[in-house]
């Protein structure tokens, strides 16, 4: 159950969504930047892919002038070593707000998003200032994927005790309204919280004429709750695993929940899903690059990397099978140009509101990807 707050929770309702900033596409087009080492896929496949900032950036840099409507990374914790194994899978990472801000200046019209674990020691006001000061570098294109962290390793880390599943998005849902209400007012702002208090707290410069993005992950059905009722944009895996076949079986019911439970709070939000794409100019061309990825696979990083999913209390991923996992992503598509875009026509036929793509090596594949998919997704009516 989400907690009755004493506070409205959209204080700035009449402000319009900050969808409304994302051109008008069929099918919203997002990347998922490789900010980890080894991004999605725990294999050794050879690959130019980098965590570096200079990596980071050309991709963003790409995919704006590809058109692409947003760029988004992820955000962890990790112990060293990362999940292990002779890569040392994901044990590198540049903050992402970090990099956000960087790129924010060096970009013009691409959305930005880094997720934020805010129960990691985080006081909503921190958060308000840091958004409204992106937005403003980034010209109203910046937003955040407020996560609340599901590893215990993480909150050891922070000197924290875990937090049961359902109780982190109650406070998910006190730490966002006094975040919206931050952002919104033109007074001070004293709030008494069951987590969070503020004694009069004003940010000025709030962020421009709308709020930034509000960006979630979640599935379970108190974290959909938490999303419907503030997020934007509703990350979506996939029940029934990585096979598209069963993905355009399963996503439905889901994209069809999200929206409804929107609609009961009076919101609009959008859903996206990350499939993993292969693409090459014909299907054999494809299948043995799948392959060589499962070839190269890193045992103990992937073993560990599929642990961290089934052995915690997250309700995503259940579908997703070990090999899948090597491979990453939450739908893989593998085939031709033609064959890809059957499959993002399917996705936005299952009810995604959008794709946010990853590669597996990532400079020479966004390339690819512009050259040959997109003129498709034109033709297809998915992108103006
Ligand atoms: C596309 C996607 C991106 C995610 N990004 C992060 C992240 O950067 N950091 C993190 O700790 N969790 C991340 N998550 C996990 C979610 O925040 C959430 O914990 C998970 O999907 C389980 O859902 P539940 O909390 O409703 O059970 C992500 C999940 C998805 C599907």
């Amino acid at each position: 159950m989400l907690i009755q707050n004493p506070l409205a929770p959209h204080a700035h309702e009449e402000v319009a969504s900050p969808l409304e900033r994302l051109a008008p596409n069929k099918l919203i087009l997002g990347l998922f930047l490789p900010m980890q080492e080894g991004a999605w896929s725990p294999s050794r496949a050879p690959r130019s892919t980098s965590w570096t900032f200079d990596y980071l950036a050309q991709c963003t840099k790409q995919a704006e002038d590809l058109g692409f409507d947003l760029a988004f990374g992820l955000a962890q914790w990790m112990s060293k070593g990362g999940y292990g194994g002779e890569m040392r899978f994901r044990e590198h990472e540049l903050d992402p707000i970090i990099v956000n801000t960087a790129l924010a200046a060096m970009t013009k019209r691409i959305v930005l998003i880094n997720t934020v674990h805010i129960l990691y020691a985080w006081h909503p006001l921190h958060l308000a200032k840091f958004g409204a000061a992106l937005d403003h570098i980034s010209g109203g294109r910046w937003g955040v994927n407020v996560v609340t962290g599901y590893k215990p390793s993480e909150y050891r880390m922070f000197g924290l005790d875990m937090i049961e599943h359902d109780l982190r998005y109650d406070m998910a849902d006190e730490f966002t309204t006094l975040l919206e209400r931050l952002w919104a007012e033109d007074d001070n702002l004293t709030f008494e919280g069951r987590w969070w208090k503020t004694e009069k707290a004003f940010l000025a410069p709030r962020p421009g004429a709308r709020r930034p993005f509000l960006v979630n992950a979640a599935s379970s059905g108190a974290g959909l709750a938490y999303a419907a009722k503030h997020s934007d944009l509703i990350f979506i895996t996939s029940p029934g695993g990585a096979e598209p076949a069963k993905a355009y079986e399963t996503l439905p019911p889901v994209n069809a929940r999200i929206k409804d439970l929107a609609t009961s709070y009076g919101r609009q939000v959008k859903t996206i899903i990350n499939p993993h794409v292969i693409c090459r100019p014909t299907e054999k061309e494809a299948q043995e690059a799948y392959r060589r990825i499962l070839d190269h696979e890193d045992p103990v990083a992937a073993d560990n990397f599929v642990q961290t999913f089934v052995g915690g209390d997250t309700k995503s991923w259940r579908g997703h099978s070990r090999a899948q996992w090597v491979i990453g992503g939450n739908v893989h598509l593998v085939g031709t140009p033609e064959q890809i875009v059957e499959g993002f026509v399917k996705l936005q036929a299952a009810g995604c509101d959008g794709v946010q793509v990853n590669f597996f090596d990532y400079l020479q594949d966004l390339a690819y990807f512009g050259e040959s998919v997109i003129p498709l997704m034109k033709q297809a009516g998915l992108r103006a």
